[in-house]
């Protein structure tokens, strides 16, 4: 099927997808994308030279944030759809049923999503056997990254354990070895306490812990609610003293004040993202850019709305992009845009 005709459905049903709960809307279009999967035409050629990072070849600098895959399938069609990488989860190391419904709702005025989902998730056991399975079959144009949480019981001092559980049954598992990365999330706001980790202190402790177990590049995914962006820098410090191999800036954020939110979701709390997500995740990436001085990869989360904002984070220095709300409004079409539109800047984003 051509691409550009499911576009066309995706946009028709979108209006009847968004009446429904946000939540249900996306088990809905994830279940119909993963069923006509194997109608999709092969992904879109990028033009542009497949980059090397982490040892991996790159193909198209344009992934899928976490949480979009909790249960980890890393479905085949967002491949096809043109997109290089997914980075699924967050697993915890035991499944977690998440916070009451509803968690997830639209602001559609604002093209921006506010969750506060609370990492439900299938346990460690169960996502990893899913994903192990797919690592098998992925093909080597699309790379497969995992993000790990900390379970919601856990004591924010006792948090190491839960990382390190993961990354211990990893590291015993030679599959591992065909992840792209391993994210350790330390930034959703929806687990209590887990920003704590972020504090210098903690997070080069925690990073140097996991640094010497983990199979696989650590990559440290930060929040963009720092109470300065010179503590934000520390933090980025620590991160890089801990030997963290790569950063994802940013997740969401807590100051809901970026948007015009309708009175009735005032007090709903949890992390907005999106398009008024979008100055923000900029001025993040360009400090942890000042910060990194071209030394690990940065890879760009956080209101990337449309494939020129895409380019405008790989023109900033990023070495990748994630998108999740975007492509949510935008529809199937984004990655493929994007590629039209980096294969016709001419310039080589590697
Ligand atoms: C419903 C939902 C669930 C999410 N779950 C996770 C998660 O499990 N782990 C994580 O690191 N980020 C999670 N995120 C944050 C996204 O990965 C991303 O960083 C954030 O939404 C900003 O990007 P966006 O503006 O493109 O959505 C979630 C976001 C949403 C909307």
């Amino acid at each position: 099927m051509a691409q550009s005709l499911l576009h066309y459905f995706y946009n028709t049903a979108k209006p009847t997808l968004f009446c429904l709960n946000a939540e249900r809307a996306h088990g809905i279009a994830s279940l119909s994308m993963r069923m006509i999967a194997p109608l999709l035409a092969s992904p879109p050629q990028a033009k542009i030279q497949p980059k090397i990072l982490f040892d991996r070849k790159i193909y198209s600098p344009i992934g899928i944030a976490a949480g979009f895959d909790k249960f980890c399938h890393a479905p085949e069609y967002i491949r096809r759809l043109g997109f290089g990488f997914i980075e699924s989860g967050s697993l915890t190391p035991l499944p977690q049923k998440g916070n009451a419904k509803p968690r997830l709702v639209r602001v559609v005025g604002a093209e921006a999503l506010i969750n506060k989902m609370g990492f439900n998730n299938p346990g460690f056991v169960r996502g990893w056997n899913t994903l192990r399975a797919r690592l098998a079959t992925a093909p080597a144009d699309y790379q497969i990254a995992l993000s790990l949480g900390k379970g919601k019981e856990t004591p924010v001092e006792r948090a190491a354990d839960d990382y390190m559980h993961c990354l211990d049954l990893l590291r015993r598992d030679i599959m591992s070895e065909y992840l792209f990365y391993i994210a350790i999330n330390v930034s959703s706001p929806n687990t209590p306490n887990l920003r704590a980790l972020q504090k210098s202190r903690a997070i080069r402790a925690l990073v140097e812990a996991c640094v010497k177990i983990s199979p696989r590049p650590v990559v440290v995914k930060f929040a963009p609610d720092f109470d300065s962006l010179k503590h934000y820098r520390a933090s980025l410090a620590a991160a890089l003293a801990g030997g963290a191999a790569g950063i994802v800036i940013s997740n969401t954020t807590t100051n809901h004040a970026l948007a015009e939110i309708p009175a009735a979701l005032k007090n709903f709390g949890g992390g907005l993202s999106g398009k008024p997500l979008a100055a923000r995740a900029r001025t993040y990436l360009q400090e942890t850019l000042k910060e990194t001085r071209g030394k690990i990869p940065v890879i760009s989360s956080g209101g990337v709305y449309s494939p020129t904002e895409a380019i405008r984070r790989l023109d900033l220095g990023a070495d990748l992009v994630q998108v999740y709300t975007g492509f949510i409004y935008y529809g199937p079409d984004f990655a493929r845009d994007f590629l039209a539109a980096a294969n016709k800047t001419g310039r080589h984003y590697n």
